[in-house]
């Protein structure tokens, strides 16, 4: 594990029609301790994900709400990667010591992801599956970023990756 490390797992079914994932994509790889990789619809080299996860202190999954939770492409990297042996069980428990943080962004407000507000819940509730994920494969669970069209410059990557670099 490289100290300090943060891996960027962006996972978009659509690299080429993403505007605001590939523009946190771009904030991202401006960073010398982070290294971004697209999560697609194809198909996954399970090793050389594990071995990505490995050289990193800090995840990040990057990724576009898709009806209320990760596009599937995210989630295939969570079924395919997470393995027994690996992320748990015998000889697993390699994710421990590492951060985990979601970096989401959505198509309409994000003032809209409360109790109150139109979608009836929050971007954090709607990711408890991932905070159990976190959890379960020992990964300290840094908690949800949401991103919108508006709040793409208050609440940039250089901001959220000095918060996150600065936590141990
Ligand atoms: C299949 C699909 C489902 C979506 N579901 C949601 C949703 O549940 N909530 C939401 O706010 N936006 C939703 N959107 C909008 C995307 O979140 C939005 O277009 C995306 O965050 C923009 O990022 P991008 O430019 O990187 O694609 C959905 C879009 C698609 C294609």
């Amino acid at each position: 594990m490289t100290k300090g490390k943060v891996l960027v797992l962006v996972g978009h079914p659509r690299e080429e029609k993403s505007v605001l994932n590939a523009e946190m994509a771009r904030r991202w790889a401006a960073h010398p301790h982070a290294e971004v990789r697209w999560i697609g619809a194809g198909m996954l080299d399970v090793a050389a994900e594990q071995a990505a996860v490995e050289s990193a202190e800090h995840i990040v999954f990057q990724f576009p709400l898709y009806w209320y939770g990760p596009p599937a492409c995210l989630k295939s990297w969570m079924d395919e990667v997470l393995t027994w042996g690996w992320a748990f069980g015998p000889n697993g428990g390699l994710l421990q010591g590492r951060t985990l943080q979601c970096a989401i962004t959505v198509g309409g407000k994000l003032s809209d992801y409360t109790l109150e507000g139109k979608h009836r819940t929050s971007l954090g509730s709607l990711m408890e599956p991932l905070e159990r994920m976190a959890a379960y494969v020992g990964l300290q669970w840094l908690g949800v970023e949401g991103l919108d069209r508006h709040r793409m410059e208050e609440s940039d990557a250089v901001k959220l990756l000095t918060r996150i670099t600065s936590i141990h």
